[in-house]
């Protein structure tokens, strides 16, 4: 017989038929003549009821059934007299392929916190809530290549090991197969990478754009969806070491353009939530965030406020005239806190905002230089609860512009030549951002942490499975 997944158990509206389910139980209750066990596959939130007629079946083969195990059940497909489900299964044979010892199973209980879990990260798939989380960001991917290749885009794999640093911010990990017990230096405290791996020094990347770059100013619009690496060391609910990111670039787009793409991009993401989650977001609206789904609608049916860095200090400034209270200091030139950017979303405009045109000193080297001198046309994409969800910008397309503004930077020619080649054999204008994709799940889930959105996550200090 062939097995059903439970989700499709529910979609059956045949009743009185034979079925084989398989998965793991979540309880087992009952009394002297009947079980009844709650056995869930990973297909769906919701468990399949299962019924055991305890004068069919033997306590001794009932006694590896506890919190953990994984069973296979044959049985009849009934509808239910019980309160909480439609449809149960009445059981006829049942098989265990593996027990679970109740001493030692540690998901014993329900409402175990968030950080135990994370303790328990191979296992904690196995909660209502991981699995639901898992879902999510499953179908959060097939969103976002769903959207890029309805609109033409081409899926570009950009390496993961590099030797350039996108960002300029120093925050690469390095790669190396040198002995590091045994490094040898030169006459000026120097290492050799010419007898590294590689031949130079390399990393880990921290963003794919200038690859996607090259492959913009060829293809037109491509996007790219990886991991990406940062060895900063923010021990915050937003920040991991490892995290996805989809980074769209399209040649000639202007800033306007790369902002109407996010905005339309991040609503085709929340709706294909809505529409295709639903089960699991009202599961996790109801452990963790009443609000989860009116916010996300919220967004679905609001414009994105646009405005320039400029306009949004002022907007601070004036709220730190009038007493509100900030940690950090803000002004003209300084990079914008999370609370900074969350009091504009959440307090001032009540929406998700955009802002653009910010000093060039906080941003990098490649983007567009204004004709003010003083600011670049980036533009960040601000969420409620989130802050930052999307950096990007127009790209600097003159030659000279970027060759010196790279040198400004302290960002070395001879590890960007290539990237440089662009401008210099048929440039264009032309755009991009990257989406952290773990910050679109915080903000999909109603999750507060970012170490819950990925499955096994990567921070300062931890490293675990
Ligand atoms: O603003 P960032 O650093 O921009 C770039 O990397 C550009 N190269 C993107 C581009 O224009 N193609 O990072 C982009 C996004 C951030 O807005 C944030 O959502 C996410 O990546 N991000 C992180 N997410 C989790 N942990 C971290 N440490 C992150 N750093 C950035
Ligand atoms: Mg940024």
């Amino acid at each position: 017989m062939k097995r059903t997944k439970i989700k499709d158990v529910f979609k059956q509206t045949e009743t009185d038929v034979k079925i084989l389910v398989k998965g793991w139980v979540r309880t087992r209750r009952g009394n002297k003549s009947v079980n009844f066990i709650a056995l869930n596959d990973g297909s769906t939130v919701n468990n399949i009821q299962i019924v055991v007629d305890l004068e069919h079946f033997s306590e001794e083969l009932l006694k590896p059934i506890t919190t953990g195990a994984c069973i296979a059940v044959e049985g009849k497909l009934v509808a239910s007299q019980g309160k909480g489900q439609t449809v149960e299964i009445q059981a006829e044979k049942i098989e265990v392929y593996g027990s679970a010892d109740p001493e030692t199973y540690p998901l014993q209980k329900k409402g175990h916190s968030l950080e135990f879990l994370r303790e328990i990260a191979h296992l904690r798939p196995r909660t209502n809530t991981f699995g639901a989380i898992y879902r999510v960001r499953h179908n959060m991917a097939m969103a976002i290549h769903t959207f890029f290749h309805q609109k033409g885009f081409v899926y570009v794999h950009t390496p993961i090991i590099t030797a350039s640093d996108c960002e300029g911010a120093g925050q690469m990990f390095q790669v190396t197969t040198l002995n590091l017990y045994d490094l040898k230096k030169d006459e000026n405290g120097s290492i050799d990478y010419s007898r590294d791996f590689f031949g130079k020094q390399a990393s880990l990347t921290v963003s794919g754009q200038l690859e996607g770059e090259l492959a913009a100013l060829a293809l037109g619009d491509i996007y790219t969806f990886g991991p990406t690496f940062r060895a900063e060391n923010s021990n915050t609910p937003r920040h991991l070491s490892e995290f996805w990111m989809i980074e769209p670039e399209m040649a000639f787009y202007e800033i306007a353009d790369n902002m109407d793409l996010a905005e339309e991009f991040i609503k085709f993401c929340i709706k294909w939530a809505l529409e295709n989650c639903a089960d699991d977001l009202a599961f996790l609206q109801e452990h963790f965030d009443k609000e989860l789904t009116e916010r996300l609608q919220f967004v679905l049916d609001n414009d994105f406020k646009r405005l320039t860095y400029t306009e949004g200090v002022e907007i601070l400034e004036a709220a730190v005239a009038k007493g509100h209270k900030f940690e950090f200091p803000v002004s003209w030139g300084t990079d914008l806190q999370s609370e900074h950017e969350r009091y504009l979303v959440e307090q001032h405009f009540k929406r998700p905002v955009i802002l653009t045109d910010y000093p060039k000193e906080i941003k990098s080297f490649y983007m567009k230089q204004n004709d003010d001198g003083k600011t670049v046309r980036a533009m960040d994409v601000l969420f409620p609860k989130i802050g930052e969800i999307i950096g990007g910008s127009q790209r600097e397309e003159d030659f000279e512009k970027l060759k010196n503004r790279a040198q400004e930077m302290a960002v070395p020619q001879k590890d960007i030549w290539w990237y440089l080649d662009t401008r210099r054999f048929g440039t264009a204008p032309h755009s991009g951002f990257g989406l952290g994709f773990e910050r679109l799940l915080l903000f999909v889930t109603g999750m507060a942490n970012i170490r819950d959105v990925i499955p096994f996550p990567r921070t300062p200090n931890t490293a675990d499975f």
